[in-house]
């Protein structure tokens, strides 16, 4: 059995589990979610929420990982053996799932790089967003077939970004921890930040910049009390931090033994939402730009997601100095942005299999890049993006949310929570009363996050979210659409955890616990 791998330096890793946490979601999501809900007010149940649940469980999985030195499946086998298929569901429900679709996103921003040298969308970048590039699928003249469902052809511009970005993804991940992600990351990294600062100082001294920034951070603090912005906040944390994607676990699991969990936590977490909180204002002041450009109030400029990055941002390029410039180096950001994220997934997935069955790093990251290549094709069609849209909505909001509450669960109430617990603080390299206070007082917060704060916070909004779910179809989709994309999606994932957790272990598990 050959040695574990490691990572070169504590720096590499950190760069590492930054970059699979800062993704598109900082860029395009956190804006408009910050916006809505209350602008600046919405800082506070956002930071609650990153000291309550996504600090915490970060922690949690970084000691998990690093402590037992193994990934998702593992770990969680060495807690008990009948917790195995969380593990396996986790990592299974990214990879054939969330990773699918994300990397088709990838791919689109790979085609926009090269349309915003030429400015391509011409003066309407909706209609050439849905109805040239995307070419959205309609339901079908008598209406027999929804548009979910008139699923056409695949998009060859698209398969080939596709094709490209998975190639990208396996030619980093082929080379193992320390040659591939962690030298990738090293490069990766810089230049994000890099160009994060150019563009969004670009933006700020843009006519009309501050018309968009005072909304963006102009509190209202009557929003406060609606249960709303806080499962926004909860839910915002969640997904950007990378948490319940069995991801920290496994990066963690490739730490030296002296490596300083708490300290790691605490950089990891501070650094992603101070990415988004950061990017925000650079997003807020394009929309100002253009809302000041075309004499409209900012209300009407404001979208999110998709609608942001392929709609907004290239109106805005049109008008803008220099804006092709601008718009190759965002599409850039968010394709850095993107694969140093996907290939995390990879990783965890690969480090899961690795560590059950006796097959090499190379034999299965080339298997799973084929695999996930002919998954990707299913969003490359003309209903792509109701499928992405659909995929998306159910796996962030009942995958992650609830590996999230058992992952807190089991943990902070059925087994060795107190191994755990002292496992964050074990190289902290304090000692004295003072010190011993200090950790004292961290450790109780600790504790009563991940029991109370985080099962009880995500246990609301995933009690919300079903209960929307029954009163209205998501997004006014089709029944089918919604019981084969979105429950089947969670059931079938779940299915083959239970599969895989079942099958016998070719190496032994147990020999560490
Ligand atoms: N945290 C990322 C974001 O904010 C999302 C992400 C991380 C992700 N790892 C991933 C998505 C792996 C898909 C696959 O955008």
């Amino acid at each position: 059995m050959g040695q574990r791998s490691k990572w070169g330096t504590n720096r590499g890793f950190l760069l590492a589990a930054i970059g699979s946490a800062v993704g598109l979601g900082n860029i395009w999501r956190f804006p408009y979610v910050a916006y809505e809900n209350g602008g600046g007010a919405f800082l506070l149940p956002y930071f609650v929420a990153l000291l309550t649940a996504g600090i915490p469980i970060l922690m949690l999985e970084f000691a998990l990982g690093h402590q037992r030195e193994a990934s998702a499946p593992k770990a969680f086998r060495l807690i008990d053996p009948k917790w195995e298929w969380l593990g396996w569901w986790s990592v299974i429900f990214v990879m054939f799932g969330i990773e699918l679709y994300y990397i088709v996103i990838i791919g689109w921003c790979a085609n926009y790089m090269v349309f915003s040298a030429f400015e391509s969308w011409g003066n309407d970048a909706n209609a050439f967003f849905f109805d040239e590039f995307l070419q959205t699928s309609t339901a079908s003249e008598d209406g027999s077939v929804s548009a979910v469902w008139n699923i056409g052809t695949m998009r060859w511009r698209i398969v080939i970004a596709v094709a490209i970005v998975w190639f990208v993804n396996w030619t980093i991940t082929y080379r193992g921890v320390q040659k591939g992600i962690e030298r990738a990351v090293m490069i990766m990294m810089p230049v994000l930040l890099a160009i994060t600062v150019l563009i969004t100082v670009w933006a700020l001294f843009l006519e009309g910049a501050k018309v968009g920034i005072e909304h963006y951070v102009t509190p209202d603090f009557s929003r406060i009390t609606d249960l709303k912005v806080w499962i926004a906040a909860y839910g915002q944390i969640f997904f950007s931090l990378s948490l319940g994607f069995g991801i920290m676990i496994a990066y963690s699991s490739y730490l030296p033994r002296d490596a300083n969990i708490f300290k790691n936590s605490l950089i990891v977490g501070f650094s992603n939402s101070f990415y988004e909180v950061f990017v925000g204002f650079g997003v807020f002041s394009i929309l100002g730009y253009m809302a000041t450009q075309q004499g409209v109030g900012l209300d009407e400029v404001v979208t999110q997601s998709l609608g942001l990055a392929f709609v907004a941002y290239p109106t805005a390029i049109s008008t803008l100095p220099f804006g092709q410039l601008f718009g190759v180096l965002f599409f850039f950001l968010l394709l850095i942005a993107g694969i140093s994220s996907s290939i995390s997934i990879i990783e965890a997935f690969t480090s899961a299999v690795m560590d059950k069955f006796t097959l090499s790093r190379k034999k299965i990251v080339t298997t799973l890049c084929l695999v996930g290549f002919f998954g990707s094709l299913l969003f490359t069609t003309n209903s792509g993006l109701f499928w992405v849209d659909i995929v998306d909505h159910f796996l962030n909001h009942y995958g992650l949310i609830t590996v999230g509450i058992i992952e807190a669960l089991i943990v902070g109430w059925l087994y060795r929570t107190d191994q755990l617990k002292s496992h964050i603080v074990t190289n902290l390299g304090l000692s004295g009363t003072r010190h011993r206070l200090f950790k004292y007082v961290v450790l109780q917060l600790w504790l009563y996050s991940v029991r109370f704060i985080t099962p009880v916070a995500l246990g609301i909004a995933i009690v919300h979210s079903l209960i929307q779910e029954f009163r209205t179809p998501y997004e006014g989709y089709p029944i089918s659409g919604i019981l084969i994309l979105g429950v089947g999606w969670v059931l079938v994932t779940h299915l083959f955890a239970f599969g895989v957790s079942g099958l016998p272990w070719q190496k032994t598990p147990e020999s560490e616990s």
